[in-house]
């Protein structure tokens, strides 16, 4: 029976992954921890614990007294934020992975999944419907971080033999917890502002187009990966994946379709520089070749269920 870890679980994916994981494996065998408070559905339906996965002592103890087999670490500071403290965002980053990866190692866990981004590319990577394999030159601390990450699981893997794995998420949206501090959360908060005040001040400009994906499509494809046979996962950094993409303007449009008068207005900060140097489309063939990586979400289904779900919240 795996038992198994995950860090961050308060976060906007974590708050969501958790709660699949214990539906599958259950709930006893899902340890959720964080260095902050979580919603109470993870809190009381099955272990929390508040942990600082800088805290190597305790991370070890909490991974032995809990005879945890698989870690799935989400924490993280995410671009935008990470830009406004480079250094300590570097420190989390990469300090809470190679923690990570080195009691993986010692405890000899079964797998461990860590996130990249799609931050990993830069302003030399060609931009549409970009490559696993390309030009990779990121210039935001967050996409440095990412970069780093995916050798270190490259070098774990091929030098100890630890199984980790690995997807670069394009920008996610979800109604369950609101995004962390990245540039693509612009598209979660305009369907908060759509329901509360029928408008929208955007920080990207109105055809900064990048690539997106429903959280319900990037769960089922981060459990995919983790339960697809080893002899399958052939890379061993991590896996493009490609969700749908948009722009702040047609997202508007799609929201309209729904709130008339919805209004959406422009102002661009140093966020639209991040979005300039990101991929807008990207080439997921490899992750579906290798581990049948399915979509299902397009523009106008994730908005039908952003608004219901959104709209519910405040009703
Ligand atoms: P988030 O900011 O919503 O959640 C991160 C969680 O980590 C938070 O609950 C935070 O409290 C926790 N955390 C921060 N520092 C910690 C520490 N020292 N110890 C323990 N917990 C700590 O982020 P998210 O959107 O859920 O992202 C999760 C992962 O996925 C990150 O690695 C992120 O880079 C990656 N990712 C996210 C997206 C996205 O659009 N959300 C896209 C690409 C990659
Ligand atoms: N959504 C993330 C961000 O904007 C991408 O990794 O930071």
């Amino acid at each position: 029976m795996e038992k198994i870890l995950v860090i961050g679980c308060a976060g906007q994916i974590g708050s969501e992954l958790t709660l699949e994981l214990r539906k599958i494996y259950g709930d006893a065998n899902v340890v959720a921890t964080d260095i902050k408070p979580a919603d109470k559905e993870i809190t009381e339906g099955g272990p929390f614990e508040i942990l600082d996965v800088l805290d190597t002592h305790r991370l070890f103890g909490t991974v032995s007294r809990n005879k945890i087999t698989q870690i799935y670490h989400l924490a993280a500071i995410l671009s935008g934020n990470a830009e406004k403290k480079p250094i300590a965002s570097w420190h989390i980053n990469m300090e809470s992975l190679l923690n990570v990866m080195e009691l993986s190692r010692e405890l000899n866990l079964s797998k461990v999944f860590w996130p990249s981004s799609i931050a990993v590319f830069g302003p030399t990577t060609p931009r549409q419907n970009t490559s696993q394999f390309t030009v990779m030159e990121p210039n935001t601390v967050y996409g440095i971080s990412k970069l780093a990450g995916e050798r270190w699981l490259e070098y774990y893997f091929h030098k100890y033999g630890v199984d980790g794995r690995s997807i670069r998420y394009p920008g996610l949206i979800s109604h369950k917890t609101e995004a962390g501090g990245g540039t693509t959360d612009y598209a979660v908060e305009i369907f908060y502002e759509a329901i509360r005040q029928k408008q929208y001040e955007c920080f990207l400009a109105e055809d900064a187009y990048l690539p997106m994906q429903f959280m319900d499509d990037a769960i089922k494809a981060t459990i995919n990966l983790m339960e697809a046979p080893a002899d399958k996962i052939q890379v061993r950094s991590s896996y493009n994946v490609a969700g749908i993409s948009f722009s702040p303007k047609e997202i508007a449009e799609e929201i309209k379709k729904q709130i008339p008068d919805f209004k959406i207005t422009y102002n661009p900060d140093f966020r639209q520089a991040i979005a300039e140097s990101w991929p807008q489309s990207i080439d997921d063939s490899v992750a579906q070749k290798d581990w049948g990586l399915t979509n299902s979400f397009d523009l106008k289904k994730m908005t039908d269920v952003m608004l219901k779900e959104v709209g519910n919240k405040f009703r």
